[in-house]
């Protein structure tokens, strides 16, 4: 167990949250781009057109900056937000891939010498053997995907793996492995397409008919994802373990009603992006490419990242409350302990909020709240002001026994019935609190001081404000 980097008002996980998108949105690129560089030269090689060589040039520039520039930084900044937002969870994954993330360092410093290659061997090559080298990149582009989505699938399904005697190779290849793997290459697709919109876009000088022809072709890179996109994300969906199906279930059977539930929203707002780019895509540089100028290249490429957004975003909430699925908590409290930390107490077993517990005034209820706050449920909620996800808003006006009750529910959130599913509506999102009662208590003194109306309490109940 560490200690904890509490971030003010957006909350650690928006700080990997942002960067990671920033990293997805570029490094799905990398690899679609790549794809869309070596099969536009082979198009070019075919028809012997210089035109599209011309073009292809000044993509490869664009492409070698960004990816390059802002790619690897935010690769980098991953690493960094990750280290301090969730070190417990950071490293178990280290400990347990360290392998595979080795062998995808190695295989990204190919990628990058080899990108650098074909970048300045334009012109100096043979054609033939400067398209050899854009194949070569694929392969090896590919293969990096194909390390990280073994671990990043693992963290949402790690099955019925076990931590000290499984098959590494069986955590890799979880269920989710091969739907997710499918879903990431037509994304990847989707993305060469939208960035090739832009730098076409730019074209001033170029052949109208080339371009139009180019803005078209470019637009069926999007295809896969349309088509086939579907069909993967239904046999994702099935991959998922039972109760984290029910949670999107229930979130999304739920909208009737009036109860639109955080999931839901996520899911919902990843359609809403995906059909609306689509469309875009379609009414723009596919139907219309003559018209089609860069304030529309910058909107498609908003709309795609809108869509990496949301969807990533979904994908974070699937996971919750765990880090590791059904291994570890957001939090950093692995799902074995509980019962352990409950009988010895959460400062006793807690080596950091322990120390600093020392470090206040005897019966200061309040600080030890704050403590048990910091530790427990900072990973996704801020304290005070209108941040992420934040007690003010969320407590509302709820008063001590009112947090008492919401809190004693978090406490069984472990329980489960025989499918895995929690016999508290909590469990789709939260973790259990854990604790000795007294712990516990102090955690409702500070959070009832939170709340955004401490002078007019009322005991709503917890059951009829769930959102
Ligand atoms: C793994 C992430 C996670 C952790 C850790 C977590 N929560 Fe939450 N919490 C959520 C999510 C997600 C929601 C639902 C947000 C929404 O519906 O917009 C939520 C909702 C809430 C709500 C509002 C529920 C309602 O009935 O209105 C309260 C209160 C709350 N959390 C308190 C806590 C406290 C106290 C802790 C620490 C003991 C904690 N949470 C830890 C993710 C978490």
């Amino acid at each position: 167990m560490f200690p904890v980097w509490e971030v003010p008002n957006i909350g650690s996980g928006w700080v990997i949250g942002l960067i990671a998108v920033l990293h997805v949105f570029i490094s799905h690129f990398a690899i679609g781009g790549g794809a869309f560089l070596a099969f536009t030269e082979q198009l070019a090689y075919k028809k012997n057109d210089d035109r599209i060589y011309d073009y292809l040039k000044k993509h490869s520039k664009f492409f070698l900056l960004l990816t390059t520039v802002l790619g690897a930084m935010s690769g980098v900044g991953i690493w960094w937000a990750i280290g301090l937002a969730s070190p417990n969870g950071t490293q178990t994954l280290l400990q347990n891939f360290s392998l595979f993330w080795a062998v995808e360092y190695i295989f990204f410093a190919l990628e990058l010498a080899t990108f650098l290659a074909y970048y300045y061997t334009w012109d100096k090559l043979d054609r033939k053997t400067h398209l050899k080298l854009a194949w070569i990149y694929i392969g090896i582009s590919y293969f990096t995907l194909f390390a990280i989505n073994g671990i990043l699938t693992f963290m949402l399904n790690s099955g019925g793996w076990d931590f000290t005697k499984g098959n590494i190779g069986d955590a890799f290849f979880n269920p989710s492995f091969w739907p997710a793997l499918g879903l990431r290459m037509f994304i990847m697709m989707a993305l060469a397409g939208i960035y090739a919109f832009f730098t076409l876009s730019r074209e001033k000088t170029m052949d109208l008919d080339v371009k139009a022809y180019l803005l078209k072709y470019s637009a069926k890179w999007l295809l896969p994802a349309v088509i086939l996109g579907p069909l993967f994300v239904i046999a994702y969906l099935f991959t998922l373990p039972e109760p984290t199906q029910q949670v999107i279930i229930n979130g999304l059977s739920t909208i009737g009603v009036g109860n639109f539930s955080i999931m839901a929203k996520a899911i919902f707002m990843t359609m809403v992006f995906a059909v609306g780019l689509f469309g875009m895509v379609l009414a723009g540089p596919y139907l219309n490419p003559r018209a089609f100028n860069t304030s529309f290249a910058v909107m498609l490429l908003a709309a795609g990242f809108g869509f990496m957004f949301t969807e990533e975003w979904s994908r974070e909430m699937m996971r919750k409350p765990y880090v590791v699925y059904n291994y570890m908590y957001s939090n950093g409290l692995r799902k074995f302990e509980v019962d352990k930390v409950n009988k010895e107490g959460f400062f006793n077993h807690h080596k950091f909020a322990g120390a600093e517990l020392t470090t206040l005034k005897p019966n200061d209820e309040l600080g030890k709240g704050q403590l048990m706050f910091r530790y427990q449920c900072t990973s996704c909620h801020t304290a005070k002001g209108n941040g992420y996800r934040s007690m003010k808003v969320m407590l509302a006006t709820r008063d001590k026994d009112a947090i008492k009750n919401l809190l004693t529910m978090m406490k069984e959130n472990h329980i489960v019935d025989n499918k895995g599913v929690a016999k508290t509506m909590y469990h789709g999102y939260m973790p259990p609190v854990v604790g000795h009662q007294d712990e516990i208590d102090a955690l409702a003194t500070y959070l009832a001081t939170l709340n955004s109306d401490p002078a007019k309490t009322t005991t709503a109940k917890v059951e009829s404000s769930n959102s």
